[in-house]
């Protein structure tokens, strides 16, 4: 028998997905905002047709975590320099930072291409991810996206009316992209991707999903989540160009992976105007960022030095947790983000347990009815725990 469980009844049921107690209310808002969790007999949450998310019962379990890779942070950050910027910022706290996010925005659209009136800033993508669905799906209509993928925009679409269409990814994890061009209907309001992909780290061709873009955009806006980009070892570009021919594309793009930002919570979109007009008639974007922050990110976006930074450490981390896994004879989804998801012989609720019971955090997911571990790449040292835990585990 499936039920309903709502966030104030999943926190009062001690159930999480993840490493810390104090830490899973979060992680869980942000991905699903209030949208009433489907769960399955057994308390685990039902994401598609295809994926569910184990849930543990917190209840009994040691509080500490030594390692929390669980949420796809980046354990380097925030940069000094964004931390510099946000001290000094502090004492301006008390205006609104208006001026100083058209600054943010100028840089933003000289680093994209795009002129000014593209941008449309948030505190994180989440919040932007979440004004579209609302925007666009208040008057009904149906999202087509993969399955697995980002759930964010799809629950809270869901939840004001839309219907999913949801279009399994193809062998290798690749978005199905013939397949979900043919799931468009005349009532498909948007097409949402995720590449590379979470939770699978997978990649789509760059030069498929260019085409696709710039096809299907002409019928119905593409959304395109760029939350991984830089993570992606050069192998993908962003699909931000389609918007200088005019295309209804909408880039999303996020402080809190390479430039280690998180908490500090700022992300945008890249659209046609006209179609932020239409987000902003009803929202206002950038209204939720506070002064800190944005000063925090003006600083970040031109730290190259931590960005390569981090993309050198993750990749070598992520390397050191491939070979890991292979002498322990697991195989994994190759991963052009900074998460691994590989599949495991066990029990995904008891894996899950067994680990945080370590401290160490990761996130179980059954998707087309097997098990599978996602681990987020944290410090060496972070991973060699997750390494030495899962092999005393399994
Ligand atoms: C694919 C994807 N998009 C968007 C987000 C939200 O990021 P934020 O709201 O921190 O910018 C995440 C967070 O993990 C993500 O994985």
């Amino acid at each position: 028998m499936e039920q309903k469980l709502n966030r104030r009844n999943w926190l009062r049921k001690g159930l999480l997905t993840l490493g810390t107690v104090g830490a899973a209310p979060h992680l869980f808002e942000g991905a699903f905002a209030n949208t009433p969790l489907q769960l399955d007999k057994n308390n685990n949450i039902i994401l598609s047709p295809n994926a569910k998310e184990y849930l543990i019962n917190s209840e009994g379990l040691p509080k500490g975590i030594f390692a929390k890779l669980n949420a796809n942070e980046n354990p380097y950050g925030p940069p000094m320099s964004a931390q510099n910027a946000i001290k000094e910022a502090v004492v301006g706290g008390n205006r609104y930072a208006w001026k100083e996010m058209a600054d943010l925005i100028g840089k933003i659209s000289k680093k994209e291409g795009v002129s000014p009136d593209h941008i449309m800033m948030g505190p994180g993508s989440s919040d932007l991810l979440e004004k579209v669905a609302i925007v666009l799906f208040m008057k009904g209509g149906n999202i087509v996206s993969a399955d697995p993928t980002y759930m964010s925009l799809i629950k809270v679409a869901e939840s004001v009316g839309a219907k999913w269409k949801a279009v399994p990814c193809k062998n290798d994890w690749s978005h199905d992209l013939k397949a979900m061009e043919a799931a468009i209907d005349s009532e498909t309001k948007l097409v949402y991707i995720c590449n590379p992909n979470n939770p699978t780290g997978a990649l789509t061709d760059a030069q498929e999903l260019e085409d696709f873009c710039s096809r299907v955009s002409e019928k119905v806006p593409v959304f395109i989540d760029e939350a991984y980009l830089e993570l992606a070892d050069g192998k993908t570009k962003s699909m931000v160009s389609l918007l200088g021919k005019k295309k209804n594309v909408i880039i999303a793009r996020t402080f809190s992976k390479v430039m280690g930002m998180a908490g500090i919570r700022v992300g945008y979109v890249a659209a046609l105007p006209s179609f932020l007009e239409d987000i902003n008639k009803i929202t206002r974007g950038g209204m939720g960022i506070s002064y800190t922050s944005i000063l925090g990110a003006t600083a970040a976006i031109d730290d190259k030095e931590f960005q390569d930074m981090s993309i050198k450490l993750n990749a070598e981390a992520k390397e050191y947790v491939y070979t890991e896994l292979k002498k322990m004879g697991y195989s994994y989804i190759p991963s052009y983000t900074n998460f691994i998801l590989f599949p495991i012989n066990m029990d995904g609720k008891d894996m899950l347990k067994k680990m945080t019971e370590k401290g160490v955090g990761v996130r179980a997911f059954q998707i087309q009815g097997k098990n599978y571990c996602r681990v987020s790449i944290g410090t060496m040292d972070e991973m060699k725990l997750f390494v030495k835990s899962f092999g005393e585990i399994s």
